[in-house]
């Protein structure tokens, strides 16, 4: 038996685990129990609110190496400059599914990623697709709720999906993404991941480039069929968080080749796609992937709740070197996480040790104060205010211009943004489907289409589903249906 005794969070002996106190053996409990009590109410309250959206998850730590010397020449990114080795933390997890649900139902992963830099942590909200389902941020709490549950019933509906969908045709590159093999990854180890959108990168001179990180695995890509993806969802929920726990238990790390495109500033003028919209990709043959580093994960957290579910990634965290871009997408995001993370987890989020700039000179040097659950605090002589003549931190104006910015200028209007000359909702969902994927391939997401628009109950909105597809390429769309006419409405 071991000599250490239980205590209450007070740090006092603790007399029973077994027994509440009650007046007599059947007697009623005594309110006087404070062990008793603390011990269900510290339970009542052991949950934080689930994430919103990636509410099931898991991750790892690792580190990230930046090997191509070249790629100083486009950022001044500290994590970026040559053989740089920084540590990281990285989340996987499905969109729609909350915290208990299986990991292979069909859907995006989020492929969430901290680096703590020596200039602050970095953090990169990607997932496994380099598109999106839609282009403007105003729309994200819609879109969500059509791929989440009926508000009486509590079910997700295919009529929700495929009415939102049909209706935002600027989905259908994504929704091809969603539909073919990429859909469901085989584990979070066999699938890329994606920034998605673009980014803005300034080199020392402040030299400006458009960029979008590519993560190729080193293990390769993997599907998994949808039979499997259904078994396992019964008999293994949790496979893709026991999938990268046991590797990386067994020394067998997961590894990821970084790659970017780069755009030049100007050229973002005339691209033949708006390069800031998130529901295209720019085509490899224009701009090619060049080699950063690689991510390895090594790590696995020693506890769940206080490393990766109090973990909060914010696209607003960015380092010198690196900003944002005029995507709408990321301009919403920009605002909406540290929001939920203020919410979630809490004010004072960044002070728990999975989220604190370890690696950064930053300690003391924010002007953010107190607040519930304030850990961390400056000695009593720094000042609280700025500025001061007491030798406090002081913001540094020469760094202006490192965190991303471009030219704006019009009236303040709710407009599409502008459009290029090759832009639409469909082409490159039309290219995906008939150029990227195999036959095997385009059998399978005709298979997958026919099962899921086949579940949608309403006339109208299968007929515009259908239409959809068709739009996507016509052959598809009659094949689906011509395999839709047997299925009753
Ligand atoms: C999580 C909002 C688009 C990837 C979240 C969360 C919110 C959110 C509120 C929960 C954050 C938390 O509680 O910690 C939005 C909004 C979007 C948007 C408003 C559109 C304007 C996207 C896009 C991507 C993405 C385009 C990928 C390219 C993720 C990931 C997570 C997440 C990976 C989970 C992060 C983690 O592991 O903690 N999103 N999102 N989201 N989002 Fe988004």
């Amino acid at each position: 038996m071991t000599d250490k005794f239980t205590t209450t969070n007070a740090g006092a002996p603790v007399a029973s685990d077994q027994h509440s106190l009650t007046i007599g053996n059947d007697g009623p409990t005594s309110l006087t129990d404070h062990y008793l009590v603390e011990k269900l109410a510290q339970f009542n309250r052991e949950r934080v609110p689930e994430r919103v959206v990636h509410a099931k998850g898991g991750g790892a730590y690792g580190t990230f190496t930046t090997t191509n010397p070249e790629i100083a020449k486009y950022t001044r990114a500290a994590l970026f400059q040559p053989g740089v080795e920084t540590e990281m933390l990285a989340r996987f997890s499905t969109v729609a599914g909350e915290s208990g649900s299986p990991d292979t139902w069909r859907d995006p992963r989020g492929f969430a990623l901290k680096f703590y830099t020596t200039e602050g942590n970095y953090d990169l909200v990607g997932n496994n697709t380099p598109t999106f389902f839609i282009k403007d941020g105003i729309k994200f709490p819609d879109f969500i709720r059509s791929q989440k549950r009926l508000p009486g019933s509590h079910l997700r509906d295919n009529d929700m999906q495929w009415d939102f969908w049909s209706l935002q045709p600027e989905s259908a590159h994504q929704v091809t993404w969603l539909m073919g093999e990429r859909g469901i990854p085989n584990s979070w180890r066999e699938m890329n991941g994606y920034g998605s959108h673009t980014y803005q990168w300034m080199n020392a001179e402040g030299e400006r480039f458009w960029v979008k990180y590519h993560f190729i695995s080193q293990q390769g890509v993997h599907g998994m069929s949808n039979e499997k993806a259904a078994e396992l969802a019964g008999s293994d929920a949790d496979v893709h968080i026991r999938d990268l726990y046991t590797h990386i238990e067994d020394g067998d790390f997961p590894r990821w080749d970084l790659k970017v495109q780069i755009m030049p500033y100007e050229d973002a003028k005339t691209y033949r796609f708006n390069p800031f919209d998130l529901t295209k990709i720019w085509p490899h043959a224009d701009y090619p992937l060049v080699d950063v580093g690689v991510m390895e994960l090594n790590r696995n957290p020693a506890n769940y709740f206080a490393e990766i579910e109090q973990a909060t990634f914010a696209p607003s965290n960015f380092v010198p070197g690196i900003g944002t871009s005029p995507d709408k997408m990321l301009m919403a995001r920009i605002f909406s996480y540290a929001d939920a993370h203020r919410y979630r987890v809490g004010t004072n989020h960044a002070d728990l040790p999975v989220n604190q700039p370890k690696n950064a000179d930053a300690h003391g040097h924010s002007y953010s104060k107190d607040g519930a659950m304030r850990y961390s605090f400056s000695a009593p002589e720094t000042p609280v205010y700025a500025p001061n003549s007491l030798g406090g931190a002081h913001a540094d104006a020469d760094r202006a211009g490192e965190t991303g910015n471009w030219e704006a200028d019009g009236a303040m209007v709710r407009a599409a943004a502008t459009l290029h000359p090759e832009d639409d909702d469909f082409g490159q969902a039309g290219t995906l489907y008939r150029d990227v994927f195999t036959d095997a391939q385009k059998a399978a997401f005709l298979e997958t289409i026919t099962g899921h628009v086949g579940a949608v109950k309403s006339d109208e909105i299968r007929e515009r589903a259908i239409q959809y597809w068709t739009h996507v390429d016509a052959d598809l769309g009659a094949s689906l249906r011509a395999n839709l006419a047997p299925i009753p409405a």
